[in-house]
Parts: structure tokens; sequence; C-alpha cells
């Protein structure tokens, strides 16, 4: 496994591989991995020929400055996981290689960045799109692999490459859980035991609402899930909604798509976690 910290050297051993007539496969991190990542990078090795895995804390989809500080970093660790899992290419650039000069893009992605984490964290996606659209350049990958735990940035990177008519196909894979479904993620490390046993609540109300989808309506099963999960100790929801999976706008019936998911962002002490789960 190589690791490289320079545009210029990435570019030039991947342009070696795709002169070999190789497939190149990308998995975009912000690094301290764990299982979920992991099974990306799995699924990425099994289906190209290079597996290249990025670690890069983004600044510019930080919006809050104290968050982007204390974002966990463990690139030893991270780099012994990804030996282990197969990855061909570490690409783990500085921010000065990344942005030489401040990225002023601003994407229009419509409606699909207006809501949930897009309207509680104004700029992050346009920062997501920045910071993806630079790598899929130096990197051109045939395939990206993305968890489906951010399922808005999912659909925002999708809606990206279909605007900019990038050659390369998203892949969407299923979010890990640990044994007590709390869905994984790097934010879990800050986390005490009893905060993360509060945590599991989260995924274990939202899966009780999905039994109850029959008999309620959206909009009654969105203040079962807010009312429940507001009552465990420790935890408050900052949003939950019921959206159409494609455009991500709010549904008011069950018969309104055959695509439908509930999103939620809770605090947990000052860790803001995320996750979802499919109702049709
Ligand atoms: O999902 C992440 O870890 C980040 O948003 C990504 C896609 C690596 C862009 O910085």
């Amino acid at each position: 496994m190589k690791v490289i910290h320079t545009i210029t050297d990435l570019e030039e051993l991947l342009q070696q591989h795709r002169q070999e007539g190789k497939t190149i496969g990308f998995v975009p991190t912000m690094g301290a991995l764990h299982q979920g990542h992991i099974t990306l990078v799995k699924r990425c090795v099994e289906e190209n020929d290079i597996c290249v895995v990025s670690i890069f804390v983004n600044p510019t989809q930080f919006n809050n400055r104290e968050d982007l500080r204390l974002y966990p970093r463990t690139p030893e660790k991270d780099y012994e996981l990804l030996e282990s899992t197969g990855a061909d290419i570490v690409f783990v650039p500085s921010e000065e290689e990344i942005y030489p000069a401040p990225d002023t893009r601003v994407f229009d992605f419509g409606l699909l960045d207006k809501v949930m984490e897009g309207a509680y964290r104004p700029g992050h996606f346009n920062g997501v799109a920045q910071v993806v659209s630079k790598l899929f350049a130096f990197v051109k990958p045939h395939k990206a692999y993305f968890g489906e735990k951010d399922f808005q940035q999912l659909a925002i990177v999708r809606e990206m490459v279909k605007q900019q008519e990038l050659p390369v196909e998203i892949i969407g894979v299923p979010i890990v859980r640990e044994p007590s479904g709390l869905a994984l993620s790097s934010r879990n490390q800050r986390l005490s035991e009893e905060q993360r046993e509060h945590a599991a609540e989260i995924y274990r109300i939202m899966q009780e609402s999905t039994l109850l989808a029959g008999e309620q309506s959206p909009d009654q099963i969105v203040r079962f899930v807010t009312g429940s999960v507001n009552n465990v100790p420790g935890l408050r929801v900052e949003y939950f909604g019921i959206v159409d999976g494609d455009s991500l706008q709010p549904v008011s019936s069950w018969q309104d798509s055959g695509n439908i998911v509930g999103a939620i962002a809770v605090y947990c002490g000052d860790v803001r976690l995320i996750d979802n789960i499919r109702y049709r």
C-alpha cells in the first residue's frame, strides 16, 4: 500500500495504472476509520483493480470550528486498517494541496440541500461538493463508494455527478451498526459508555416507528420519533424528517412515493449523530 501526499504523485501513479487498463475505485474519507468505512473499502477492493482511499478532514464542510478542531484524527491506525483491508493507495493531502487558493465555487442543488442537514449546517454540502469534485478530478475513478448513513450527502454527490456529467458510478453502501443498533460513526469515539447506550435508542425508536407506519401518518410518526428520542436522557433531536428518498422533500402520505426514508440528527451531549431508516 502506498501513502501519497501530493496530487502530482497521485496522478502519476494512477496514470500508469490507467495505461495498463486497470479499473480504479475510490473511497473518500475524513479518516478516523471504523468498520463502516472498512465495508466501503472492501467493496472497492472487490470491485476494482486499484482501490484508492483519501483521508482529508475537509475544512470547507465544517460550519462549526469547534467540530473541525475536535474531529478525531488517527492516521497510524487508519493506515494499518487500510493495509489489512487491501487498499492500494492512500491519498493524504495537506490543506494547501487541496486548497492552494480559497475555493469560491457555489453549487446549486435546488431543494436537495435546503432540508435536513443542509438546513441545519449551512454551506456544508457546498463544502462537500467542493472537495469531492476536486478529489474526483485528481483520482478520476470508475466507481466511488459512499455510506448510506450520510443519506443526503449521497443524494448531493449523485446530483453533482449528474450536473457535471462525470464518468463515475456512485455506489451507496448500507449502514453498518454496532450490535446495539447504533450506526457506526467516527464521532462515536467521543461518546461515553452511558452515552452510547442512550444513543442506541435512536435506531431502536426509529425501528419501532416503522411498525407503526401502517396505522399512523408520516406526521404522526415524526411526532412519535421526535418525542420518544427527546425522552431519552441526554438526547436532543435537531430534526427528524420523513422524506421522499430521491427529492428529499417531506411526504405527507405513505402513498406519496415508493421510496420513503426517515432521517434524523440528534445531539448526544455535544456530539451530533445522524442516522436514517427506510419506511418503503
Ligand atoms: O463522508 C465524509 O467523510 C466526507 O463528507 C467526504 C465525502 C469524505 C468529503 O469530505
